[in-house]
């Protein structure tokens, strides 16, 4: 049986907690819970109790627990530790490595995989400490679930609220999927790059990273590790995968090296081929009636880059092209040129391709090419992971 600690943290959300456990011990995972002391002000010990059919933890001194369970052990004691709801404090203790109750010890000293589901008021979730704290947590491996957005309790709308049991349920069964990829790591780009022009304005383009994050989510649904490097956009970030913010194509290609090694690449990012060569101070109108001119540089290419013969070069390394004419001449040259093993081409002429939800591609790979039909974005990643776990299979 697979076991979770659950820690359970103060907030209005925390009655979500007990529906998780419900949810959780019929989906088959033991959980034992662990109820802080602001989380006890909204949920009591005994209805925890009550659905895990086990002892919940409180106190960080306690003779009885230490005897029956050292706080080091209970901390290692399950397979994955999740943290729902994760108030603002607890992210920010985590961060911080404090360890001044048991929840924050148990998640310092803990040498397991670790996924928080955060809740708190919109402004506190969009304050600048809170999202370096998420920024922090999720390059030390922190899985999250993301808050919803909503009416929230307080009255204010916005994101932050917990979102709803089955979906944290669900990344939690995609920690653990047993599937084709498991055991693989994967890295996937998506969405643009912003490259900036000066410190308020900058070249973008119209991905929203709809594909390039459905693709990560269906890895991971497949097992896999999944590193999501991302540009801005403005998708859920998927459940269960660790996520690296970026702005630029060179932060972008940064971010895909530390990632390394991978056994799976997927760029399905639209970089932006070139970048303002000098950004300085924000451009003035000079009054001349002369527009400014900008002189481009080009861009690392990360695929090409990723795709070039090393030791740590990922055994299957996929490529996207986005065309608007000569869909298969063009990406037959692109995958040669790229040096990717296969490329996911997709003619982006016509209207509501990119930005939209649908997708409609040209797979190319050392066999031949295939012409997919129409169909959902996710539907698509879904049947590109299928693919991928058959290449490893
Ligand atoms: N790509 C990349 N880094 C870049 C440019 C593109 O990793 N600097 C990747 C994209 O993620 C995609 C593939 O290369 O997987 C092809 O992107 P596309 O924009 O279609 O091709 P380009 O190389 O930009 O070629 P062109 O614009 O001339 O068609």
């Amino acid at each position: 049986m697979r076991k979770l600690l659950l820690i359970v943290t103060g907030g209005i959300a925390a009655y979500k907690a007990l529906e998780l456990v419900r949810l959780a011990t019929k989906a088959g995972y033991g959980v034992t819970a662990v109820l802080t002391k602001a989380g006890a002000q909204f949920v009591t010990p005994l209805s925890l109790q009550a659905l895990t059919g086990s002892k919940v933890y409180q106190e960080l001194f306690s003779l009885t627990d230490e005897s029956e369970m050292g706080h080091i052990e209970l901390s290692r004691a399950a397979d994955l530790v999740v943290v729902a709801p994760a108030t603002a404090d607890i992210l920010a203790k985590m961060t911080a490595g404090l360890a001044d109750d048991l929840a924050s010890t148990l998640l310092l000293a803990t040498d397991k995989p670790v996924l928080v589901a955060p809740a708190m008021n919109v402004r506190m979730w969009e304050h600048a400490a809170t999202q370096a704290n998420m920024a922090t947590l999720a390059k030390r491996g922190v899985l999250v679930v993301p808050p919803d957005e909503g009416p929230m309790a307080c009255g204010e709308y916005g994101p932050g609220r917990l979102t709803e049991p089955p979906a944290i349920l669900a990344a939690i069964k995609a920690f653990f999927a047993d599937g084709p990829l498991k055991g693989l790591h994967a890295i996937v780009t998506s969405g643009p790059t912003h490259e900036p022009i000066d410190p308020v304005r900058y070249l973008a383009n119209r991905s929203s990273g709809k594909q390039g994050h459905a693709i990560a989510a269906a890895l991971a649904a497949l097992g896999a590790r999944v590193t999501l490097v991302s540009g801005p956009v403005n998708v859920r970030d998927p459940a269960g995968v660790r996520m690296v913010r970026v702005e630029t194509a060179r932060e972008m290609r940064d971010a895909v090296r530390a990632a390394l090694p991978a056994d799976i690449a997927v760029c399905a990012a639209a970089v932006a081929d070139w970048r303002v060569e000098e950004a300085g101070q924000k451009i003035k109108k000079d009054g001349s009636g002369q527009p400014p001119a900008l002189r481009l540089t080009e861009n690392p290419d990360i695929l090409a880059e990723i795709s070039q013969p090393a030791p740590s070069r990922p055994r299957l390394v996929i490529g996207f092209a986005a065309e608007t004419e000569k869909l298969a001449e063009h990406a037959a040259a692109k995958r040669a040129r790229k040096g990717c093993d296969w490329l996911v081409a997709n003619d982006v002429g016509g209207t509501g391709i990119m930005g939209g939800d649908e997708n409609e591609i040209l797979l190319l790979t050392p066999n031949g090419s295939e012409a997919w039909d129409k169909m959902d974005k996710t539907a698509l990643a879904r049947k590109l992971a299928a693919r991928i776990g058959e290449f490893f299979a």
